[in-house]
């Protein structure tokens, strides 16, 4: 059963997406270099840098709007990558909004113009989809080996265990700035409200003053143990990318060897997510952290986000959904998914700590788990997703983030990867507006 929604003025909220990619457009020649920069930010008064993450995401945005902006979207991208493989989780291409950048984050610069930290490597996922959706096989032999040098580079530098489970260093570098379960290392759990976002900045200072004397030596950072988090929505990520990264080897006519390389990787991080992070007891994922690998017992949307992988196991693709996603006392509020679960006592779904990740419900972790749910049948619950992922914006608008109950939009205005909610009313066929709505959009992933 499809569901329509009727109620939601679609057209509306595709129109306000696009707006806001367009509007989001900053172009120039940078002092980089040289070099030219021509990319959609997260959001102008805000965030006018490109992130990594967030660009994967407008790039598959913007193949609602014009295919070509897609493809330079991540091409602007890649001139951040550096020779072994590292792609920095900023590039910070305007020098004039340097000195207010780094007077308000928690940030730590590799260069000038780019910081020395990653974020989740949504990147292949981009790749491929423009590639699925556009057939470029010239755009996908230029940008595929810096694609693959950076999957090379994470399984080089941060998982020196070798459980096949990729390590972050700061909690930002999962894109989830101030999600609770990082509480325990960052010492933010039980303050109120409004000393959250102070003890964060502190923390992270220490964090940094931690590093500063092996910044010249990243492989070193995580034997200092002093946050060292196998984070289940980065190896999430990064499991789905290897995976796909595999089948676009093969389309580009790369050796045989070389996608079994990545699909064989691709099948061990799920693995070791299953055998390590999985709790049989409670039916959900947990992160690790520390040298001796202890579980992160929040509940946050990442405990669920294996879903992501068309191969987890049924048993446990049919208790994330059906005891947790599906839970109203945990994630199936008015407007899913929350990022953090309604039952946690760190819940904040009006934003009132003023910082990110701890209970508001966001588009593209939504987008995210709608395909998920697609691919292991949950074809009606993806639907009621999308639909109120859409009446979400529907009432709060292109915004950062959103209340789970009301739909009020929350954060930044005017933000780049909501605008994921094109993707979502294209694949329901609910007419997104874009000149493609070609029918085969939304092909299953390459064959394993
Ligand atoms: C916030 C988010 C992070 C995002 C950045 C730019 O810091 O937590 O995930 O990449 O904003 O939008």
């Amino acid at each position: 059963m499809t569901v329509t929604p009727a109620e939601i003025d679609i057209s509306a909220v595709a129109n306000d997406s696009r707006r806001v990619l367009l509007a989001n457009r900053q172009h120039g020649v940078s002092e980089w270099d040289g070099r030219r920069y021509d990319f959609v930010c997260p959001s102008p008064q805000t965030y006018p840098f490109q992130w990594l993450w967030d660009s994967a995401f407008h790039a598959i945005a913007l193949l609602c709007v014009d295919p070509e902006l897609a493809k330079q979207e991540l091409r602007c991208l890649l001139q951040g990558a550096q020779p072994d493989g590292f792609i920095p989780h900023m590039l910070l291409w305007e020098k004039a909004f340097h000195t207010a950048a780094l007077n308000e984050y928690s940030i730590v610069l590799a260069n000038p113009y780019y910081t020395a930290t990653v974020q989740p490597p949504v990147l292949a996922r981009a790749v491929w989809r423009v590639y699925q959706a556009t057939k470029d096989r010239d755009f996908l032999l230029e940008v595929l080996p810096a694609v693959m040098r950076f999957f090379r580079w994470l399984k080089a530098y941060r998982d020196p265990d070798d459980d096949q489970l990729i390590a972050i260093i700061q909690p930002d570098e999962s894109g989830l700035d101030a999600s609770p379960k990082y509480d325990v290392l960052m010492q933010l759990g039980e303050l109120p409200s409004e000393r959250v976002l102070p003890q964060l900045v502190v923390s992270m200072k220490r964090l940094f003053s931690a590093y500063e004397a092996h910044r010249e030596d990243p492989a070193r950072l995580l034997a200092l143990d002093v946050f060292n988090w196998e984070d289940v929505m980065f190896n999430t990520i990064y499991a789905d990318g290897l995976r796909l990264i595999g089948g676009l080897c093969r389309e580009a006519g790369y050796p045989a060897t070389e996608a079994a390389e990545f699909e064989r990787r691709a099948r061990h991080v799920l693995s070791a997510l299953e055998e390590k992070c999985w709790d049989e007891r409670t039916g959900v994922f947990w992160d690790l952290y520390g040298y001796e690998e202890q579980r992160a017992h929040t509940l946050t949307f990442t405990s669920l986000f294996p879903l992501v992988l068309d191969s987890l196991d049924r048993h446990m693709v049919w208790r994330l959904v059906e005891e947790h996603l599906l839970n109203e006392r945990e994630f199936w509020l008015p407007y899913p998914v929350p990022s953090v679960a309604a039952t946690e006592p760190s819940f904040d779904p009006e934003h009132k700590t003023a910082v990110t990740w701890r209970g508001s419900s966001w588009v593209n972790s939504n987008y995210y788990l709608y395909w998920g749910l697609r691919a292991h049948g949950y074809r009606d619950v993806a639907s009621e997703l999308a639909k109120r992922t859409v009446q979400m914006v529907g009432i709060g608008g292109v915004r950062e983030f959103f209340n789970p109950y009301t739909g009020a939009g929350q954060g930044a205005v005017d933000f780049g990867w909501t605008a994921l909610v094109l993707d979502l009313i294209h694949a329901e066929g609910w007419g997104c507006g874009c000149a493609r709505e070609e029918k085969s959009a939304h092909l299953e992933p390459f064959s394993r």
